[in-house]
């Protein structure tokens, strides 16, 4: 068991966020987390990470609460959060340099993830000179450098076209299989969740709670126009939908 999330409530002052979430997820697994706006997953990412401690409850990550500075947990933002004034290959570098590693190490090591997400000719460059998928890369490249075991995904894909998304989502599979991490990603798309997931866990409209946990059995590389993606599919938007209709909620998004 690589996480275990149990029973986490959480508050912001009088407003009930998650309401009592378990859910366990095995080494190298990929989890899709996935529910209406406002529900608390981005909050749920960052009790997973152990920058929000709950009310009540608790994650155990490999056994033990979870804390930045274990290195255990790679976190990709849902708006690219490199630093513009610093290139490509700085921003992978960063978090090695504040471990301290060698200089060399930490010069194989940026050229190693720059290959590994396809950017191996841009390390030079600053982030408003990529596109935004390359953006994504580069937080990805970032992201992985130190080593995380667990590797959280807030929505990373959700600004980008419809082409690029699905050329990356092919990218994270190569990658997360050649890395073996396991992974947490948030997502409002259904269609991306059934794609890239071992399994997917919906919650409710806020409060969060959970709702299903629902096992992709497909085996991979998975088509979308197969017969049993849809099915899936449509099931879990089944889940979802009525989550949605009571708070008005956007159901284009899914
Ligand atoms: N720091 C904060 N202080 C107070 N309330 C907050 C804070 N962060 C989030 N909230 C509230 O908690 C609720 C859940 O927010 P959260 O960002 O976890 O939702 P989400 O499921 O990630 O939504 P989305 O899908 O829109 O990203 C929202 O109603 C939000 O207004
Ligand atoms: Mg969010």
């Amino acid at each position: 068991m690589a996480l275990s999330v149990e029973n986490v409530s959480l508050k912001y002052g009088e407003l009930r966020v998650l309401d009592n979430v378990t859910f366990e997820v095995n080494e190298q697994e990929f989890v899709c987390l996935t529910g209406p706006s406002g529900c608390g997953k981005t909050t749920l990412l960052k009790i997973i990470a152990g920058l929000i401690t709950p009310d009540s409850g608790r994650v155990l990550l490999y056994g033990r609460p979870p804390s930045v500075e274990h290195g255990e947990i790679g976190f990709v933002f849902q708006e690219d959060a490199l630093f513009p004034w610093l290139t490509v290959k700085k921003n992978i570098a960063f978090g090695l340099e504040i471990q301290k590693v060698p200089r060399e190490e930490i010069n194989k090591k940026v050229e190693a993830y720059l290959e590994l997400v396809g950017l191996k000719s841009f390390g030079n460059y600053y982030p408003q000179q990529l596109s935004g998928g390359m953006r994504q890369r580069a937080g990805l490249a970032r992201a992985l450098a130190y080593g995380p075991k667990v590797l959280l995904m807030d929505e990373p894909f959700s600004s980008l076209d419809a082409q690029t998304r699905n050329e990356l989502q092919k990218e994270l599979l190569r990658i997360w299989s050649k890395e073996q991490k396991t992974v947490v990603m948030v997502t409002h798309s259904i269609d991306e969740a059934v794609f890239l997931a071992d399994r997917v866990v919906v919650l409710t409209r806020r409060p969060g709670r959970l709702k299903a946990d629902v096992p992709i059995e497909m085996p991979r590389p998975r088509e979308r126009t197969e017969p049993q993606f849809n099915k899936i599919r449509q099931q879990l938007l089944k889940m979802i939908e009525p989550e949605l209709r009571e708070v008005g909620g956007n159901k284009e998004a899914y």
